[in-house]
């Protein structure tokens, strides 16, 4: 593979992964062509053998992992995660509104959205449904609309002339999405909407009605490459869909011949405490059952290593001293460490030092982040996934400017470097994987 189809195949997985039900399923089909077996959290996993397994929660998250042999003296698991989700306008159980002969579908705000840019975007919808079928048990199923289905038009600068200097955003009032024109002010049937799109999706569904529904607007404008030289890639959930496919692209890179784990966790925007999310007991559940007994898990866990992916901050050209003067990343320079003294991240000198280790091996560049001491800092599934199983675990991510944006923007290398980085992690002979205390 050459970064340029590495490029071309993330592309793809963004604009068909509006949502982290729809990652989790095209990541499941990428795993499923490579061999990957699927488990079913709900079966008994006894006499797992040495192979290539995935197991989905919810539809949101996903674990796969690769076992060469039965367990053993010195056993390690090279560990590495990322998020499904990204912050979004999540459609309210009850949505629509009527107001001015509009008919608009309310939303709440999913995660620490920029909601400037969610303005005269085209957007579309996409979700899972829940329903009753006329026999048999409840069922449930993804949508994607694909087209532009509503817009939030912003107003206009005659009627807000301070807008260039003041405008403020009002997230209950002023981030309703514009969907149809009433007629007579009559609603609509939403769920007569939703059951349409079904119908065309999923022929043979059966529903008598909608019970329910997770869904989110998305921005219709497919991702692209940018710039005279296509050194931008531009588009929606670069954080952390991009850490996702670099994980899943390295996972089933040919002749897995190490011990291994990717872990695509659900709700890390809403602060991860969830059954998908980085503090709720997915990934422990899997090691319990992979490792069974408790000292052996415990020592496998403490040998290993878990690099946490998440995109971080290049210096924006305009704002540079919003960045720590020392530490300045730049787009296509390479993937970040990212580091805090209060352990908003994981990152310590000897997980740290073991990832440059790492990226030195792939040839890959690599680059140091802190957070201004007078800004605060965010934070990752790194930490809790490292307090949670006790994983030495480092923090790192590709740069990228305008982060939780409806269109965020990368550099074209660095996904590859990346993914160069992640398959050099999980294939090859690391004898320094381990750190000799002097
Ligand atoms: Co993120």
């Amino acid at each position: 593979m050459q970064p340029t189809d590495f490029v071309q195949g993330l592309l793809k997985y963004i604009q068909n992964s509006p949502t982290p039900f729809h990652a989790v399923k095209n990541s499941e089909e990428i795993l499923s062509l490579n061999g990957f077996q699927r488990l079913d959290e709900t079966a008994s996993w006894q006499g797992l053998q040495p192979g290539a397994y995935y197991v989905t929660r919810n539809r949101s998250s996903l674990i796969a992992f690769n076992l060469t042999h039965s367990p053993h003296p010195n056993q390690t698991l090279r560990m590495a995660g990322a998020h499904t989700d990204s912050p979004c306008l999540k459609v309210k159980p009850q949505p629509l509104i009527s107001s001015q002969s509009c008919i608009q579908i309310g939303v709440e705000v999913y995660g620490g959205a920029l909601l400037n840019p969610w303005f005269d975007r085209d957007l579309s919808l996409a979700g899972r449904l829940t329903w009753k079928p006329q026999l048999g048990p409840m069922q449930s199923g993804l949508i994607d609309f694909k087209r532009p289905v509503a817009l939030i038009p912003s107003l206009a600068i005659h009627l807000d002339r301070e807008a260039n200097n003041k405008r403020s955003i009002n997230k209950q009032n002023d981030i309703i999405p514009l969907a149809l024109l009433a007629h007579n002010d009559i609603k609509p049937d939403f769920h007569a909407l939703l059951k349409e799109q079904l119908d065309i999706e999923c022929p043979a569904n059966q529903a008598t009605s909608i019970l329910d529904f997770d869904l989110f607007f998305y921005d219709a404008q497919p991702p692209a490459q940018v710039g005279f030289n296509k050194e931008f890639l531009t588009g929606a959930r670069f954080d952390n869909l991009l850490s996702c496919y670099a994980l899943i692209e390295a996972a089933t890179r040919p002749a897995a011949l190490q011990d291994f784990m990717i872990v695509l966790n659900d709700n890390e925007e809403t602060g991860s405490v969830s059954t998908t999310g980085a503090q709720g007991s997915f990934l422990q559940s899997v090691l319990e059952r992979i490792y069974p007994d408790p000292s052996y898990r415990s020592r496998v866990t403490s040998r290993s290593l878990f690099i946490s992916v998440d995109n971080a901050h290049a210096v924006h050209p305009n704002f540079p001293t919003q960045h720590e003067g020392n530490h300045l990343p730049k787009l296509n320079r390479g993937p970040i460490l990212k580091k805090n003294a209060n352990q908003r991240y994981a990152s310590n000198s000897v997980t740290s030092g073991l990832f440059k280790l790492i990226c030195d091996k792939a040839e890959v560049p690599v680059q140091e982040f802190v957070m201004r001491n007078d800004m605060a800092c965010g934070s990752t599934i790194g930490p809790l996934t490292a307090a949670a199983i006790g994983v030495p675990t480092v923090d790192i991510g590709v740069p990228s400017l305008a982060m939780h944006s409806i269109r965020e923007t990368v550099g074209n290398l660095d996904g590859w470097y990346l993914f160069e980085a992640l398959s050099c992690f999980f294939q090859e002979e690391l004898e320094q994987l381990r750190c000799q205390d002097i």
